[in-house]
Order: structure tokens, then sequence, then C-alpha cells
């Protein structure tokens, strides 16, 4: 049996204090989700500290979304794997679209940083997925199949801790969801590029789905046989809505 896992990004969003408030409605309606529901927060740097203690206690995983490529050293206003270790964060997002459009990232520096994020104990939770003129051009496959070779490069170790999540880009905020079959699809093949390279490991491999993501339409997602759980954007800003998302299990 595969994990499940609904985990929540909350990208650039929220202060301390209505962070605070979210992970306390969170915590509250933590007992309507089913116990072999995973559930995960990916909140901004600065909170992590602070809401490390409280979300252990409630057995939710805390997320960063971003980790620096390098260890340490003169790398002014990174972040690096160590440090979020050294409070307590479960788990890192590492290869968002959002990384990859904005600030450059790539296989290569997604190479240094899954690396770092195991060598610290961080469960990298790593993102695939095809922009729109790549499916319209039908070249989803092909973006995909290159972007997980970040993955087939680690050892069998290494791989067995990684989740992934796809994450069609012009799903992403855009109100516009892969269908379920759509969605099926993708991580059907993302499996089996896996298990062409791990085998029999890469049916243990949680593969999220994320872009607008729904109380509405995660039922019907997380019915297909290879979606596992949700990476949720703007849904996980509300309690009531990331609570209903998980409950969709
Ligand atoms: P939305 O759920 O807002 O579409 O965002 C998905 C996402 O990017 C999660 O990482």
């Amino acid at each position: 049996m595969r994990k499940k896992i609904v985990a929540g990004n909350w990208k650039m969003n929220t202060t301390f204090a209505e962070g605070e408030a979210l992970v306390n409605a969170i915590i509250a309606k933590k007992g309507e989700v089913k116990s072999d529901v995973t559930l995960v927060v990916a909140p901004p740097f600065t909170h992590l500290t602070c809401l490390a203690e409280e979300l252990e206690k409630a057995g939710i995983g805390l997320s960063a979304q971003n980790c620096a490529e390098h260890e340490s050293g003169a790398y002014t206003g990174e972040v690096s794997a160590k440090m979020l270790a050294s409070v307590d964060v479960k788990y890192c997002i590492l290869g968002h679209s959002e990384r990859r459009e904005y600030y450059g990232e790539t296989s290569a520096t997604l190479t240094k940083k899954i690396a770092l994020a195991l060598k610290y104990n961080l469960t990298p939770i790593f993102c695939v997925g095809e922009r729109l003129d790549e499916r319209e051009s039908n070249r989803h496959f092909d973006v995909i199949s290159a972007q997980l070779e970040v993955l087939t490069q680690l050892s069998a170790e290494d791989f067995a801790r990684v989740v992934v999540a796809y994450e069609p880009v012009w799903a992403i905020g855009t109100g516009k969801t892969a269908t379920s079959a759509q969605a099926q699809e993708v991580h059907a093949f993302i499996r089996k590029a896996l298990a062409a390279k791990f085998g029999a490991a890469a049916e243990q491999t949680p593969i999220l789905y994320g872009g607008s993501c729904k109380p509405s339409n995660a039922a019907e997602l997380f019915a297909q046989p290879d979606v596992d759980g949700g990476l949720i954007g703007g849904a996980s800003l509300a309690a009531d809505d990331f609570i209903a998302i998980a409950k969709a299990f």
C-alpha cells in the first residue's frame, strides 16, 4: 500500500499570525481525516521554526518550499537543507514550476538540491509538469521524462525516500484542472518511467497531483489508481477546503 499524502503549498502567502491561525484550524479539524492520510503543510521559511512543535504534536508533516543548492557559505538570502533539518522540517518541495520559471531552476540545480535534501533527511517532494504549449504540441511525455532524470540518477536507497508531484503548469492557479483521466495517464507514465530504473520500488512512490485541486474535484482525482494524493496551492490556504480535500480519500 502506497502512502497517501495531501500537502498544502502555501507559496508566498500568510503573515506569521495568519499562518499560525491556519495551522490551528487545520489541527482542530485533523480528526475528520482518515488516519492513513498524511497531511503536510509547506508554509514560508519565516514560519517554520515556530510552527514545527505544534505540527509535530498533531502528526502533521512540516515542509519547506525550497532549499539552497549549496551546503553553506556566502550565498546571501539562501536557506540550506541543513538549516531546515535543524528546525525539524521533514519535507522539502523541489522543482516547483514557479521555481523553474521565475528563478531559473534547471535539472542541474535540482540534482544538487535533492542530494542535499536527502543528505539532511528531508523528504523531497519533487515536482514535474508540462507547460500548456508543451501539452498542445504533444511533447508533455518528453518534457516529463527529461525532468525525471533528476530522480533516475539517485541511488535506489535515496529514491525510496522521494515523493513525486505531477503539476501541469497550465492547471496551476488557473482553475483549470487536469481531468482525472489526464492525471492518471501521466501518473502511470511517471511510475512506469521510474520502474524502468528502480523496478518494484516505484510501486511504493507516492505520486501527488497538483493544479487547481479543490474539494469538488479531489475525490475523482484521488480515485485514480496512480494518484496518491495532492499538492494543493490556493485551496490549502483555507482550512475547511484543505481538510475537505484530504477527506476526499
Ligand atoms: P493551485 O492549487 O493554486 O492550482 O496550485 C497548485 C500548486 O502549484 C501546488 O504546488
